[in-house]
């Protein structure tokens, strides 16, 4: 609870036509983590990267490449995307009916294996995977689109993830995603979060390092007064 709350910029909010740029410049502006969405048409009605693009994602930065794949039967594109270049594999629970054996892949790939949940999912079906996972990823809006507005019911089930990892001890990291700005990010913390999403509220700024610092600051703020205070003690 008192490691230092990371901030991951999501590239779909960035400038496609200058990505290797946008990368590096919130790498340069003090972002831990790149998130990268990827969107099938399928899972989510939206489409975005693939494979390819990540390749030259992981040429724009040293930092670890956080990609979250909002694809049906993720576990067809682990192996490539693992080649590519990332770092954090994350499926939806939605969409693998044995994310067990995916999770236990990407992990034997080398790779942090992250399980996700919708908005409409409840904690109960990611918590038999827990021992499974390096991180696992609240999703915040209905997954397909940047700049959603953040759905609230999404506290409590940071809440309860929180706890249930604290009283377990389990090296997973919480990772919240979908419409975080600087209203919400100390709220978010506070909750339980130790990794936070961003796009809309970092990329189209002219000062990312600005934008990362400002959420930052509500992050750690809340951080520090869960520390001081659990909601569940
Ligand atoms: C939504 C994506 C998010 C999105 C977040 O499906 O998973 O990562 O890019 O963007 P904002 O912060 O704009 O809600
Ligand atoms: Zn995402």
């Amino acid at each position: 609870m008192t490691a230092a709350i990371k901030i991951a910029p999501s590239i779909l909010s960035a400038d496609f036509g200058a990505l290797a740029r946008e990368v590096a410049d919130a790498t340069e502006a003090s972002a831990d983590y790149i998130h990268v969405d990827v969107m099938d048409g399928h899972f989510v009605p939206n489409l975005t990267i693939g494979p390819v693009v990540l390749e030259a994602v992981r040429r724009a930065t040293a930092l670890p490449l956080d990609v979250h794949l909002m694809i049906s039967t993720p576990a067809r594109y682990v192996e490539a995307f693992a080649a590519a270049g990332a770092d954090i594999i994350g499926i939806h629970v939605e969409a693998d009916p044995d994310a067990s054996s995916t999770l236990t892949r990407i992990r034997q790939l080398g790779k942090r294996a992250s399980i996700t949940l919708s908005p409409e999912t409840s904690t109960e079906a990611i918590e038999p995977l827990l021992d499974s996972v390096d991180q696992v990823l609240v999703m915040s809006v209905n997954p397909g689109f940047g700049g959603q507005k953040f759905l609230p019911q999404a506290y409590g089930k940071i809440e309860r993830l929180r706890k249930i990892v604290d009283a377990r001890g389990l090296p997973i990291e919480i990772e919240v995603d979908g419409g975080i700005s600087e209203a919400n990010a100390r709220e978010v913390a506070s909750a339980g979060a130790d990794v936070l999403v961003a796009g809309a509220a970092i990329f189209g700024h002219p000062d990312l390092r600005a934008r990362i610092e400002l959420l930052r600051k509500a992050a750690s703020a809340g951080k520090a007064a869960a520390a001081a205070a659990p909601r569940h003690a």
